[in-house]
């Protein structure tokens, strides 16, 4: 089982390999899809074959790094996206035009925009390609080098949050915590935003079980463990069956699977008590109103409801400080049939195998009709997830919560 999302190989800095996981053939099949252009990174990035705010922008980047190598090798002919390579300033001037159609491919996420808005000045303050190429090739190393250190840093800051905030309410024992779409190492560079805090939850757990003489350290001294995952399936497009439970399983993380409408019910019936919920985020506006995929807003309202405690966890580059409240935010809506229509792979009826080609032994891929094909369908990707529902913002700087008068103070993060 592979959780790269993005694999880079950047041993040679001038003539780097980038290869997307298509998360599209994910739980069953692993292959990668080679970007050498922004095409390629527009079409991965459209189509969801790399999904998740981090990896989006990850991705986006990496696709104008290839592009830019691709111009100066002896492969690039001169017809291809109309640059003339005899001017400087027209091809500045191409390129972006090509990055803002890179940035069309997917509006909720602000991950990608801020790279983009980083790129342009990057474009601006080189005067040839190569320069432009060294000034990139820093740039996207940092960004996924630092991607990953927030992860772990935020992973850290949101279990000892948490664990501490048990203690203080007097809780010890097991619990169990929700978590909606996909936010683990395959949405980002590693390790995961909320998934990142859950596996830090359960690193915690594993220290704590260990006989007294573990080298590890654990992250609190409250007597509370993880011991369940309850993950969201996440309807339409299931990243949460298809992509955390495939994580879950990878890292031996006892979860079960619940489907977005069974929530409340799962609270309440639950023996091991739920405790928290974590999602992550497409768009952080300045007064906390979260983006967030669709059906999360109605987990806080069930969380509200329960009395438990509900965290967003994003690093810094989903902050968008510009936005005042979550009106402001596009949400994306995507394809009707993409509701109405379920792709996966196919399966015998009878044996309940995956069913493979007889030719190729490939396993074949299928799309399945659920609902009749001329139904209208209201199919937004994302939600906003008020900040009255959010009772923290797990980020690499911290965690921040509402002060006396109900409202974040996230300036230290603009
Ligand atoms: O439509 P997707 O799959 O790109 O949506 C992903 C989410 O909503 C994630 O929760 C979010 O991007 C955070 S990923 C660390």
């Amino acid at each position: 089982m592979s959780l790269e999302a993005i694999k880079f190989d950047r041993s040679e800095p001038r003539h780097v390999s980038v290869k997307v996981l298509d998360q599209l053939l994910l739980p069953y099949t692993t292959k990668y899809i080679p970007i050498y252009t922004i095409d390629d990174g527009y079409s991965v990035i459209k189509t969801m074959q790399v999904r998740g705010a981090p990896a989006i922008a990850i991705v986006g980047t990496l696709s104008v790094l290839t592009e830019v190598q691709l111009l100066q090798s002896e492969s690039y002919t001169k017809s291809q996206w109309f640059y003339d390579l005899t001017n400087w300033e027209s091809v500045r001037e191409r390129l972006l035009q090509r990055i803002d159609y890179l940035l069309s491919s997917r509006p909720t996420a602000v991950n990608l925009y801020n790279s983009i808005k980083d790129i342009r000045i990057l474009v601006g303050e080189s005067q040839r390609l190569q320069a432009l190429d060294e000034k990139l090739f820093a740039y996207t190393c940092q960004l996924i080098d630092q991607d990953l250190l927030n992860n772990m840093k935020m992973g850290d800051n949101g279990a000892s949050f948490l664990l501490n905030d048990l203690q203080e309410e007097g809780f010890e024992g097991d619990f169990a915590v929700l978590t909606i779409c996909n936010t683990g190492s395959l949405a980002t560079s590693g390790y995961g935003t909320a998934l990142g805090v859950i596996r830090s939850l359960w690193k915690d757990s594993m220290v704590k079980s260990k006989s007294s003489g573990s080298k590890k350290a654990k992250i609190s001294n409250s007597n509370s463990k993880l011991t369940h995952v309850f993950p969201l399936e996440t309807r339409p497009y299931n990243q949460g069956s298809r992509l955390t439970a495939y994580e879950l399983v990878h890292d031996q993380i006892p979860a079960t699977l619940i489907t977005d409408s069974s929530i409340a019910y799962k609270i309440k019936t639950s023996p091991i008590p739920v405790k928290a919920a974590f999602v992550g985020a497409d768009r952080i506006v300045r007064n906390g109103d979260t983006a967030n995929k669709i059906g999360t807003f109605q987990l806080a309202v069930i969380c509200k409801q329960f009395g438990i405690k509900f965290f967003v966890v994003a690093p810094k580059t989903t902050i968008d400080g510009v936005t005042e409240t979550g009106d402001g935010i596009i949400v994306e809506q995507r394809k009707p049939n993409e509701f109405r229509l379920v792709t996966g792979t196919a399966i015998d009826p009878e044996t309940e195998l995956p069913i493979r080609s007889k030719n190729t032994n490939e396993l074949q891929s299928a799309k399945v009709g659920i609902a009749p094909p001329d139904i209208d369908v209201w199919n937004p990707s994302f939600d906003v997830t008020p900040h009255e529902f959010i009772d923290g913002i797990i980020t690499e700087e911290g965690v921040f919560t509402k002060g006396s008068d109900q409202t974040f103070k996230l300036d230290s993060l603009f």
